[in-house]
């Protein structure tokens, strides 16, 4: 796939660390980034953890700018080390653990990464920002969830900035506490801090865990695709780059000490989704084991603790830092049906025995 090619900004040249940036949406920016502004230095830290593929980042290992290091957020002499050799000037924190459905089998973990992590993050960056007497151009910027505010009924107003949080999981759990000090690290120290709480995303570079990838592997496997309870909860689906604009908004024009809502404006029911990417595999898969793909569809249990309705508000970003979503969902899960069907060489190495022994834990 190809990445954002607008034309690069006029500021002087960042040195970010992106922590997280083989994961997911980490590489997903750490791509959009090196392609927007390929003058700054991108530095991604990530431990390589089951989520973390370095092959994910390969393309960019002749890029001048970009370099890998493997490690771990909580390892707070290698974040000094690194913040001062590099002379940081920029944190992107993506780094964590991400699943829900790992968070009830082991929440510690959680626990670790997200909230110790962050605070060691935290503390190193206070430390070199004070050192450098506080410059007006660093930036702290926090990655977090919609999954903060909890749960909602149907009739419910989406989710604003200023919605109570009231986190249903341990994963939601820890990450209110990345959040809480993130916002403590700016009102107590100053510390020039931006923090976005986005909904689901989903594109290129997912995870199979996840239900939009899991679903797509399993209908090319010809194998069930489990339905958690009876299929009614909703999600507000974002596209990934559209979320890496986002982050690009808020890092350019977003105001120190606030936090932006990113959402894709697409709620969608977990069953209709299902069938929607049943529908684009029986279109677009020249082979498939079982058609049409919709006779996999199987109804498991549900999730402990399962949030029935996210819903993402993001009326304060798109007023006051002009960003849009630019991908429908139905452009969105095409081009990303596209995306596993054309790379299965990525996708097929990370169906390894953990994850195996991870899917029966969950699926038994
Ligand atoms: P992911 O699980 O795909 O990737 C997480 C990355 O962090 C991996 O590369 C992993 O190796 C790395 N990592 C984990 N622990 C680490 C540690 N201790 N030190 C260094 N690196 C470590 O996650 P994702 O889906 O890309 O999510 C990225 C961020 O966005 C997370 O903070 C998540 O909470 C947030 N978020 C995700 C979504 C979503 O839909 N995926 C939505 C809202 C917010
Ligand atoms: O809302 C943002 C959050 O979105 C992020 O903070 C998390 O990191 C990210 O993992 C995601 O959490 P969800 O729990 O919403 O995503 P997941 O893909 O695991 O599940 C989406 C919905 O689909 C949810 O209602 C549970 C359901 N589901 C999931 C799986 C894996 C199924 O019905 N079957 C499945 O096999």
């Amino acid at each position: 796939m190809t990445f954002s090619e607008n034309s690069p900004s006029s500021k002087q040249e960042r040195r970010l660390i992106v922590t997280g940036g083989a994961g997911f949406i980490g590489a997903n920016f750490v791509h959009y980034w090196c392609a927007k502004y390929p003058n700054d230095r991108v530095i991604v830290l990530d431990a390589l953890t089951y989520a973390g593929n370095r092959q994910t980042l390969a393309l960019l290992d002749t890029h001048p700018n970009f370099r890998f290091v493997k490690g771990d957020i909580c390892d707070r002499s290698l974040v000094d080390a690194l913040i001062q050799e590099e002379a940081v000037d920029t944190i992107v924190h993506f780094a964590a653990e991400s699943h829900v459905d790992r968070s009830i089998l082991g929440p510690g973990a959680f626990v670790q990464t997200n909230v110790v992590g962050t605070f060691t993050l935290l503390e190193a960056f206070r430390q070199h920002w004070l050192a450098g007497d506080r410059p007006s151009h660093y930036r702290f910027h926090h990655v977090s969830t919609d999954e903060v505010y909890g749960s909602l009924g149907s009739d419910d107003p989406a989710f604003s900035e200023t919605t109570p949080y009231a986190p249903n999981s341990p994963y939601s759990a820890s990450k209110a506490g990345s959040d809480h000090l993130v916002r403590a690290y700016h009102h107590t120290y100053g510390m020039p801090t931006t923090m976005t709480n986005c909904s689901n995303n989903y594109g290129p570079y997912h995870f199979p865990e996840k239900l939009i990838p899991l679903m797509c592997i399993n209908i090319l496997l010809g194998k069930p695709l489990p339905v958690y309870g009876d299929g009614q909860n909703i999600r507000d689906w974002l596209y990934v780059k559209d979320h890496c604009s986002a982050i690009d908004a808020v890092l350019e024009r977003g105001v120190i000490g606030e936090t932006y809502n990113v959402g894709g404006n697409n709620e969608v029911k977990n069953i209709d989704l299902v069938h929607m990417l049943c529908e684009l595999m029986n279109e677009l898969a020249p082979k498939l084991p079982v058609r049409p793909a919709q006779e996999l569809i199987t109804f498991v249990k549900d999730r402990p603790g399962h949030d029935r309705r996210y819903a993402i508000n993001s009326t304060k970003l798109q007023n006051e830092l002009g960003w849009t979503p630019s991908v429908t969902v139905q452009e969105g899960l095409r081009q990303t049906v596209e995306w596993y069907l054309e790379n299965e060489a990525w996708w097929r190495p990370l169906l390894s025995e953990e994850y195996q022994a991870y899917y029966s834990k969950v699926y038994a």
